[in-house]
């Protein structure tokens, strides 16, 4: 059956992640994947952990196998709004929280109550795929500002917003990643996101803080959460605990005004009615139990390793015009290779003849561009497959520089 002429026509925006494709190759033995985004899976809760949280569970009777409040379980926002305070410098009253499933959904809840068809959006170049994919269904216009190793460029950015509001137009919001971003590996400098706030509060325009990396620094590094200096309550925060506890657990939370927090909240009673009550009790335990706390340096130190080595393997063996972002902490490195070569055609080959992968760079950029960009993930490989693939991968971007 014809089965296409029944959909919604807004599913021509809906595109396969390559990033959730490439995930696939992460299972395969044979391929060394530098695709996917996953954690260091030693990195994830450890047996005796496991049993802690199934011990926690069971002590609560039937709370946990019940619905919960949309919000999120109270004693979870009280544990978020104290964890915001102390490890994020953010203050937030429990009512200015929403418990989320994964920061995924608060992209979606975001790109529903915010994004109406032709708004302009601004993203940095390169952005976060699978929040370029949560609004496009809302069919938006955007602005990407390329960036340099202190983040957006904000003067780029500026003439943006100049000829916006010379043609009697103003962007609804600006996407950003500022800290480790996904997926260049990028952290904004603190002079310029006091700039972008002020640029926010000039132009009127509000920003989607996301911040799944930014307890995950393994260089020395100075900065504040914009949240934490929005003085205008102009940022909304959002962050998770899939890459500091576990992503299958799929919770995350939202810090922002309470009177935005109230429409996440309606948003989210029709799309899921409230997160997963086990995993929010999960959570609380490693909360109240300082697993995250305790389990944070190690993979601070695990990821800094292998960061490293990768880096400097790099450096070593890919082709000196190519250039590779050096981050401060997170979990991707980028890369831009000679302009003649395009990451996305040479992927199956080395795939195929390397057993390696990488995230061609192209789908991360809303102007279309980036095709000689890649994106290597450094936490989930171990440091064995990490001298093997890069060494596989310089010689198939050797190859292919001979041939273009
Ligand atoms: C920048 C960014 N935002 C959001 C997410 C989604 O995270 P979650 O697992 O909380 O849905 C990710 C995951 O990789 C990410 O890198």
């Amino acid at each position: 059956m014809d089965f296409y002429r029944f959909l919604a026509s807004r599913t021509d925006r809906m595109k396969a992640s390559e990033v959730r494709e490439l995930v696939k190759y992460s299972r395969r033995k044979d391929i060394i994947s530098f695709g996917g985004g996953l954690p260091d899976p030693a990195s994830l809760p450890s047996k005796e952990e496991i049993v802690s949280a199934i011990e926690f569970i069971s002590s609560l009777g039937d709370r946990a196998f019940q619905y919960s409040p949309t919000s999120g379980v109270p004693e979870l926002k009280t544990e978020l709004a104290k964890f915001c305070r102390d490890k994020l410098d953010i203050k937030a009253s429990e009512d200015e929280i929403i418990v989320v499933t994964g920061s995924q959904q608060a992209l979606d809840i975001s790109s529903r109550i915010l994004i109406n068809q032709r708004d302009y959006i601004i993203t940095e170049l390169p952005t976060y795929i699978a929040a370029v994919q949560a609004f496009n269904l809302m069919r938006p216009n955007y602005l990407g500002v390329p960036m340099d190793q202190d983040g957006m460029k904000l003067e780029c950015l500026e003439r943006s917003l100049r000829m916006l509001r010379e043609n009697g137009l103003k962007p609804k919001f600006l996407y950003t990643i500022p800290t480790c971003q996904n997926p260049a590996g990028i952290s904004m400098s603190m002079d310029r996101r006091k700039h972008l706030l002020e640029l926010a509060s000039k132009y009127d325009f509000i920003i989607l803080e996301d911040d799944p990396y930014s307890q995950i620094i393994f260089k020395q590094f100075y900065f504040k959460r914009l949240k934490s200096i929005d003085s205008e309550g102009r940022v909304i925060y959002m962050s998770t605990f899939s890459k500091i506890y576990a992503p299958g657990v799929r919770i995350g939370w939202v810090v922002a005004d309470k009177s935005i927090i109230n429409f996440y909240e309606l948003a989210k009673q029709f799309i899921d009615l409230c997160s997963s009550s086990i995993n929010q009790y999960i959570i609380l335990h490693a909360l109240q139990s300082n697993l995250i706390e305790k389990r944070i340096p190690l993979i601070v130190q695990r990821y800094k390793k292998k960061c490293e080595l990768m880096y400097g393997l790099l450096k070593e063996m890919m082709p000196e015009d190519s250039v590779w972002t050096n981050p401060v902490g997170g979990m991707f490195i980028f890369g831009w290779l000679n302009e003649k070569i395009n990451t996305k055609k040479l992927l199956i080959d080395v795939i195929e003849k390397y057993g390696v992968a990488y995230v061609p760079g192209a789908s991360f950029f809303v102007d279309g561009t980036g095709w000689n960009t890649m994106r290597l993930n450094f936490s989930f490989p171990d440091e064995e497959q990490i001298k093997v693939g890069i060494e596989r991968l310089s010689k198939a971007v050797k190859e292919e520089a001979k041939k273009v």
